[in-house]
């Protein structure tokens, strides 16, 4: 760690220890936190014997959030020709699935808004680049047809949930490890561990723990990285949004904030999973995920309008 401490030649680099960070994160009063109705939803959707009665039962519970879900099952985004009145009947129509994923996306943006005036990390890239990873995993988990994983577009949706973390409580040091991927082509997580000594991935291990998500869920965001040294148990699933989270970046989709060139060709856990399963076509893959990619820029402007709507 020392080693990588005195890396950059540039002593105004503002760096704080790891220490700071967590006192700093564990004394806020202010850490966003997610609705319970979208806690309770995400527990569902790692639960196989969960009803459609039940996900309609809880979603309903919210009225604010309720009423934003059915607007965006109402839009163009799903395009059905007759209004859906109720979250019933749009669980019946859409699934458990969908209506989850709409239920933690929606929440997941009022709980961290765009931050107007803020000259710095592009949030709207920033969740551009979740959504595309979410939907990218979850449709290589359908195309692939692993271990049934009903976590992984949540996984993708929050991977990378630490960026919005350390932008918001030091967002001058997050800067300034931007800067540093960007001058030395370095990815994020190289970059903070210069600036904080510590990494999103850690942090936003430590926000989904505070907010009980599943621990699938959390190994996703502390482990996306380094798969193989998620526990055992999730490493397949984490690799899934390992491997997406490249997919997204090399697809141009949003911007995850680093600067560095991204190809599945070299990458470990890309060899080992194209292993187990024989030939895979990376650019056929890629060109199947781009439906994905359309569908999670459709979803980013509607969530985007729900989430200006409740700031205002
Ligand atoms: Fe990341
Ligand atoms: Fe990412």
């Amino acid at each position: 760690m020392e080693e990588v401490l005195v890396v950059s030649k540039d002593p105004s680099v503002r760096r704080i220890t790891a220490e700071e960070v967590w006192a700093k994160l564990k004394s806020a009063q202010d850490v966003p936190t997610l609705p319970k109705v979208a806690n309770k939803v995400v527990r569902m959707a790692v639960d196989p014997n969960v009803s459609l009665r039940e996900v309609a039962r809880v979603v309903e519970s919210d009225p604010a959030l309720a009423f934003k879900i059915l607007k965006v099952v109402n839009s163009a985004f799903y395009g059905f020709s007759r209004e859906i009145g109720s979250i019933s009947l749009a669980v019946s129509i859409l699934g458990t699935r969908e209506v989850i994923l709409l239920t933690l996306g929606v929440s997941v943006f009022s709980a961290f808004p765009p931050v107007p005036g803020k000259p710095s990390f592009d949030r709207e890239a920033f969740w551009r680049h979740s959504i595309g990873c979410g939907a990218i995993a979850r449709a290589l988990e359908e195309r692939f047809r692993k271990g049934g994983y009903d976590e992984l577009f949540s996984g993708g949706l929050l991977h990378d949930i630490g960026k919005v973390l350390l932008d918001q409580y030091f967002h001058f040091e997050f800067l300034e490890a931007l800067d540093i991927s960007w001058r030395e082509r370095i990815p994020m997580e190289e970059a903070e561990l210069k600036v904080f000594g510590t990494t999103h991935e850690e942090v936003g291990g430590w926000l989904a723990e505070r907010w009980q998500l599943p621990e699938g869920l959390v190994a996703c965001i502390r482990y996306h990285h380094r798969p193989f040294e998620a526990p055992p148990e999730y490493r397949e699933e984490v690799g899934f949004v390992h491997i997406a989270d490249i997919l997204t970046k090399a697809s141009g989709v949003g911007l995850g904030g680093d600067n560095v060139g991204f190809s599945l060709m070299h990458d470990a856990v890309w060899k080992k999973f194209a292993e187990d399963l024989g030939e895979v076509d990376i650019e056929r893959l890629t060109f199947e995920m781009e439906d994905e990619i359309e569908k999670a820029e459709a979803f980013m402007e509607l969530s985007k309008d729900t989430s200006k709507e409740e700031n205002c």
